[in-house]
């Protein structure tokens, strides 16, 4: 598909995509984040596990301009993202899910992935009324984009359909899809599994591997399914009380005695 792919300049650089370096965010006498280091390398699936209020979902909103972190520093493609507003760096490819749902709800499937492509769409209203011809080439190049989302998510039969009054399980999908609709460069999916059952989680597995194959993208992935994320993933940070305890693979994550006392032992 046409979701832009990574340059061959940038695979061959050791550069990371997206790099944290010492990131510390307070809420008053709350510390969020403590010095947290993370790195994901472009095309890398990499995983992010803690328990409850560890500091999973502040590291999202800090990499996407949410949040301002009081110390650190984080780059994207070696771009300083500090003092930047959310949607300039949704435009520099930084796209994102939810933690709980953020989809448009009286509007359908497809309507919500245009909506994602949004910032992609160069033709306003008005230079939509002075060059016809451009606006038509470029809405049909949206649509053909959301199209081939549609296709690699199976959401054909969905199409038209309200995305309120889809089932749970496709409404965390066509969220994805959302977000892919950004054509985006990083990818951040706060707990896709979340309140899923069995059939749907395997499902969310499957569309995850898909995307990986299909399109040129990293993945930062929180989720509490301890399974998806050790099949899934490249790397895994684990956090801890907004503190970085380890970084590895799946493997020695699942290893090391600091991550099974401060979290997997009570997940297991
Ligand atoms: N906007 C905020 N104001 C005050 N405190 C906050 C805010 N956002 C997060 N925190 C605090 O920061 C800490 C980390 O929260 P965060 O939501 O990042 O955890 P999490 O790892 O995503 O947890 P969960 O697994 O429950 O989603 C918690 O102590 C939380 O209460
Ligand atoms: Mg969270």
């Amino acid at each position: 598909m046409s979701v832009a792919p990574a340059s061959a300049a940038s695979r061959s650089t050791a550069e990371p995509l997206l790099a944290l370096r010492a990131v510390t965010l307070r809420f008053g006498g709350v510390t969020a984040l403590d010095g947290v280091d993370l790195e994901v390398a472009p095309g890398e699936l990499h995983a992010v596990i803690g328990p409850n209020g560890a500091g999973k979902t502040s590291i999202f909103n800090c990499i996407n301009g949410v949040y301002r972190p009081q110390e650190g520093e984080l780059r994207l493609d070696g771009q300083d993202l500090r003092g930047l507003r959310p949607a300039r760096i949704a435009r520099l490819g930084v796209a994102r899910t939810f933690q709980n749902l953020g989809l448009f709800t009286a509007l359908s499937v497809v309507d919500n992935l245009m909506l994602g492509r949004h910032h992609l769409m160069r033709t306003g209203f008005l230079t939509g009324a002075l060059w016809v011809g451009r606006a038509r080439r470029e809405e049909l190049e949206h649509r053909e984009a959301v199209e081939r989302i549609v296709e690699l998510l199976e959401l054909e039969a969905h199409r038209h359909r309200p995305a309120g009054l889809l089932p749970y399980g496709l409404q965390k999908r066509l969220e994805l899809g959302r977000a892919l609709a950004m054509e985006p460069k990083l990818l951040l999916l706060d707990e896709p599994v979340a309140g899923m059952n069995l059939e749907e989680t395997e499902d969310m597995a499957r569309y995850l591997l898909e995307i990986r194959r299909e399109l040129d993208l990293a993945m930062l992935l929180v989720e509490h399914e301890m399974h998806l994320v050790m099949d899934l993933a490249d790397r895994v940070t684990a956090l801890d009380f907004g503190r970085r305890i380890a970084t590895g693979t799946p493997a020695e994550i699942q290893a090391d005695p600091r991550v099974i006392e401060a979290y997997l032992g009570a997940a297991a």
